[in-house]
């Protein structure tokens, strides 16, 4: 998507220089800063300190780690050796061990001699496919809201409500939960976007960012506020994104995300996440009991960045000295609260033959 007017997306390959570069997106939205990773260790470092976040971007991001290991050392152990260091960065964003898993399994076949062009295509391959997949969750979203738009008086917006960032930054381009909004934007549907905070890092400024940059109307609510809203008719309908979806549906996402479909069951607002299939964990049914959640640390909740009166990016304690602070990154909503699931392949329901339907292919391995 576009930032100040030229198209960007949230990785890319320097062709010139045969580096990655990212958005450092630790600095968003208040400043863009554009970095290479040039070393393992530094795909590592990235990933782990969030200069590139969002499932899908975390997947696309360690492939391209793989395609470095492989011109590194093409050996089995020093792809297995990285297949690790990068795997024990983020725990609960599935799309990371799914991208190492498609690489490792692409290039142990091959010659070593071969291996480091195939992982660079195949990282390549791999970006291409989430660009793909995003804008065609995009085209399923924007049946919806064309739904909920044509049931309302002409000129009234259809005001959505989503939690963290599932934008085009957590992904290679489109977004997942945003593709349905900016093709509903660009479609010309009215739309409102009430975007949560989502403390504790607050990616609601970063969707704020993305939205604000598209010229979409959005207002940056409170993680308490959503509740309200929809108690007073003020939503009409919620998509998030996703870091993992159980075979049968159920959904884990961002702290917070639990909570708001709570609300939205309570007050009979339809409650749709964006999913891409790398997404999906086949091997998992029982999201609550089986997804591991990320603990993060407590500074994350003791302290809030943003720019201070002198123009400078700060961090500000909140908390009294030394107070404990817990952090859990992500949470998981039982498939009973969701309404339905966004794919690549069209929307299914939230459960385990919903999503064997539109992928036979995948369910069944
Ligand atoms: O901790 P983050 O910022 O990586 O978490 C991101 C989210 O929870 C997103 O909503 C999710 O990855 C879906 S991104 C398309």
């Amino acid at each position: 998507m576009k930032v100040n007017g030229t198209h960007y997306r949230s990785l890319w390959w320097d062709h010139d220089k045969s580096v990655l570069m990212i958005i450092d997106q630790r600095w968003l939205p208040h400043d863009f800063r554009i970095q290479p990773v040039e070393t393992l260790e530094d795909y590592a470092t990235a990933i782990v300190e969030m200069r590139v976040r969002g499932a899908p971007l975390i997947g696309a991001t360690a492939a391209y780690g793989m395609a470095l290991a492989a011109q590194l050392d093409p050996s089995d152990r020093a792809l297995e050796a990285a297949w690790q260091m990068l795997n024990a960065t983020r725990p609960t964003a599935i799309n990371l061990r799914w991208a190492l898993n498609r690489c490792l399994a692409a290039m142990r076949p091959l010659p070593e001699a071969e291996r480091a062009s195939a992982a660079l295509a195949l990282a390549h391959e791999i970006a291409d496919e989430d660009v793909e997949i995003n804008r065609q969750i995009g085209a399923h979203g924007l049946e919806l809201i064309r739904e909920i738009a044509a049931e309302k008086p002409a000129g009234e917006p259809v005001r959505l409500l989503t939690h963290c960032n599932a934008g085009w930054i957590a992904t290679v381009d489109w977004g997942t939960a945003t593709s349905p909004m900016y093709q509903a934007h660009d479609a010309g549907l009215p739309i409102h976007v009430w975007v949560d905070e989502t403390r504790p890092r607050n990616q609601g400024a970063l969707t704020a960012w993305e939205l604000g940059s598209h010229g979409i109307s959005h207002s940056y609510i409170t993680d308490n506020a959503g509740g309200h809203l929809m108690q007073h008719g003020q939503v009409d309908l919620v998509i998030t994104g996703t870091d993992r979806t159980t075979r049968r549906g159920d959904v884990c996402n961002k702290i917070g995300t639990y909570l708001k479909a709570l609300a939205a069951h309570d007050n009979r607002v339809p409650f749709y996440v964006a999913l891409p299939s790398p997404t999906i964990d086949w091997t998992v049914s029982d999201g609550v009991r089986e997804i591991p959640i990320e603990d993060r640390d407590s500074r994350e909740v003791s302290h809030v960045q943003g720019v201070l009166e002198n123009g400078d990016i700060g961090l500000a304690r909140v908390t009294p000295e030394g107070t404990d602070c817990g952090n859990p990154a992500f949470d998981v909503t039982p498939n009973r609260l969701v309404t339905g699931l966004i794919t690549e392949r069209g929307i299914c329901d939230a459960s385990e033959d919903g999503l064997a339907a539109l992928f036979p292919d995948l369910a069944k391995q």
